[in-house]
C-alpha cells in the first residue's frame, strides 16, 4: 500500500479502491496511521478480501463479533503450524517453532492443561507481593526533573524480571532473555531487528532451546518446582519432548508474557497522558485502577493479529471462505468497533464493562497469562498512585516496524521533581 509520508491518511483510506486496502503493511503501524484504515473497513466491507500482499492473500476480519465467530470455531478455523499458524507470515517450513498456541485439539488441549498452574490464582496470590516489591524498586531509582526512556527504565525491567522468575533464571542475566525475545518475535525486515533473516533466527533458536534443555535436564532430575521449566520437565504430557518441542513451548512462554506487557505498560501511561481527565480521574479515585488495567490492555491492543487458517468451506458475516484460506482477525481494529465499545478510540477509567476487550483473544487460545499480565500492570499503577508520581510524556513515542506486536520502542518522560 505503501502511502508516501506526510500525507493524510484519512483522505487516503477513503479515496483508494477498497480492494487496495492492504492492512498487513507493517508501515501503518510503524507510523501509527492504522485507524481511518479500519474504520473504512469496518463500515464497508467487515470481511474484506485482499488478493495481493507480500504475505499472499488473505481475508481480513475487523469488526468485533466476526472476529468472535472465527476465534471459537477452532474446528475450521485452524491454528496448526500444519497449515501455515498464527501469523499472516506462513510458519517459515521446516523452522516452525510448534507449541500449543500453534496447535489444535485434542495435542493443544493436552499441553495447556499442563503448564496452567504456572499461572493459576494460587501461584498468583504468592507472586504478588515480589512484584510489588520490584515494581517499588524500579519506580523508586527513577530520576526526578529529567528526560528518560519509560520504555527501558520500567517496562523492559518490570517485565525482564517477571520472565526471569517464571522460568527462575538468574536475575542478574535478564537481559539475555530480553535479547532472545526480541529476536523470535521481530520482523525481519525491521530497520532496527537483530536477525534480518529466518534461517538466522532459527540458528538463535536453536541455541536458546540448548542452553535452556540444560536448566530442563537439570531440573528434571530434582523434585517439582514453581517455575515453568521445572513443571514441562515434570509434567506427563511435556517431559518426552523433543528439542524442538521444548524449544517452541519455551519460546511461547519467552515471548507471549513478555512484549505484550511490556507495551502495555507503555501503552497506559500514554493513554493516560494523552487523556488528562481520565488520569485525573483515576488519582482521584484510585479503586478504579482494575478497570483502568483493562481499559489500558485494550486501548494499547499489543497483539494487533492472529491467523488461522479455514480446514473447510465455511462463512464469515456472509462472505464464503474456501478451504485453505488464510483468515486474519485484526483485534486491533475489533477493539476499536463502535458497534459493540462505545466512544471506543478514547481512554476511559470507569467503563461499563471493562474486561470486554479483545486484545487476550477468546475461544481455547485465550491467553493463558491474561491474569498475570493484569497483576503486573495492577501493582504497577497501585505503586505510581501511591507516589502520587506526576509523569510527563514529553515527546512522541516510536513505534516498531510490525503488523504482530503494537510494540512502542520509546517513551520519553518526565516526572516532576
Ligand atoms: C497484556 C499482556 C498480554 C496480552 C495482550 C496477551 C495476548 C495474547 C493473545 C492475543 C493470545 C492468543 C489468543 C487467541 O488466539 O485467541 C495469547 C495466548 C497466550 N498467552 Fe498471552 N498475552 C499477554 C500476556 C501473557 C503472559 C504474561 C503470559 C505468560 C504467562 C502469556 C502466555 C500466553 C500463552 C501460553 C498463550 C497460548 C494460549 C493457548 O494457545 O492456549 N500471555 N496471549
Amino acid at each position: 500500500m505503501n502511502a508516501p509520508v506526510g500525507l493524510d491518511h484519512r483522505e487516503l483510506a477513503y479515496s483508494m479502491p477498497l480492494d487496495k486496502i492492504d492492512v498487513s503493511d507493517p508501515r501503518l503501524y510503524y507510523d501509527d496511521v492504522w485507524r481511518p484504515y479500519f474504520e473504512r473497513l469496518r463500515r464497508e466491507d467487515p470481511v474484506h478480501y485482499t488478493p495481493e500482499s507480500p504475505y499472499g492473500p488473505y481475508w481480513a476480519v475487523s469488526k468485533y463479533r466476526d472476529i468472535v465467530q472465527v476465534e471459537v470455531n477452532h474446528k475450521v478455523f485452524s491454528s496448526s503450524d500444519e497449515v501455515g499458524g498464527i501469523m499472516i507470515n506462513d510458519a517459515p517450513k521446516g523452522m516452525e517453532r510448534t507449541s500449543f498456541i500453534r496447535m489444535d485439539p485434542p495435542e493443544h488441549d493436552e499441553q495447556r492443561r499442563e503448564v496452567s498452574s504456572t499461572v493459576n490464582p494460587i501461584t498468583l496470590a504468592k507472586m504478588e507481593s515480589l512484584i510489588r516489591e520490584r515494581t517499588n524498586m524500579v519506580l523508586d531509582g527513577l530520576p526526578r526533573g529529567e528526560t528518560f526512556n519509560w520504555v527501558e527504565r520500567v517496562s523492559i525491567e518490570l517485565t525482564s524480571m517477571m520472565l526471569a522468575t517464571l522460568f527462575d533464571y538468574p536475575i542478574d542475566q535478564k537481559a539475555k532473555l530480553i535479547r532472545w525475545s526480541d529476536t523470535f518475535i521481530c520482523d525481519i525486515n525491521a530497520p532496527d531487528a537483530p536477525v534480518h533473516s529466518e534461517e538466522e533466527r532459527f540458528a538463535e533458536q536453536m541455541r536458546f532451546a540448548e542452553h535452556m534443555n540444560e536448566i530442563w535436564e537439570e531440573r528434571a532430575k530434582k523434585p517439582k518446582s514453581f517455575d515453568v521449566i521445572s513443571i514441562m520437565a515434570h509434567g506427563e504430557a511435556t517431559s518426552k519432548m523433543t528439542l524442538r518441542q521444548r524449544m517452541g513451548i519455551l519460546i511461547l512462554f519467552l515471548v507471549g508474557g513478555n512484549d505484550t506487557t511490556r507495551n502495555s505498560m507503555s501503552g497506559g501511561l500514554l493513554g493516560l497522558s494523552r487523556f488528562p481527565d481520565q488520569f485525573r480521574k483515576l488519582r482521584e479515585n484510585p479503586e478504579l485502577v482494575t478497570s483502568a488495567v483493562s481499559e489500558i490492555v485494550r486501548w494499547q491492543t499489543p497483539v494487533i493479529h492472529m491467523r488461522r487458517t479455514a480446514l473447510e468451506d465455511a462463512e464469515i458475516g456472509g462472505k464464503p471462505i474456501k478451504a485453505g484460506d488464510k483468515v486474519v482477525v485484526w483485534y486491533i481494529s475489533g477493539n476499536r468497533d463502535e458497534e459493540q465499545i462505545e466512544r471506543a478510540d478514547e481512554f476511559i477509567v470507569d467503563r461499563k464493562r471493562p474486561r470486554e476487550h479483545m486484545s487476550f483473544g477468546f475461544g481455547i487460545h485465550r491467553c493463558l497469562g491474561n491474569r498475570l499480565a493484569e497483576l503486573q500492570l495492577r501493582v504497577l499503577w497501585e505503586e505510581v498512585l501511591r507516589r502520587d508520581l506526576r509523569i510527563e510524556v514529553v515527546d512522541k513515542p516510536v513505534y516498531a516496524y510490525s503488523n504482530f506486536l503494537h510494540a512502542i520502542r520509546s517513551l520519553p518522560v518526565r516526572i516532576e521533581a
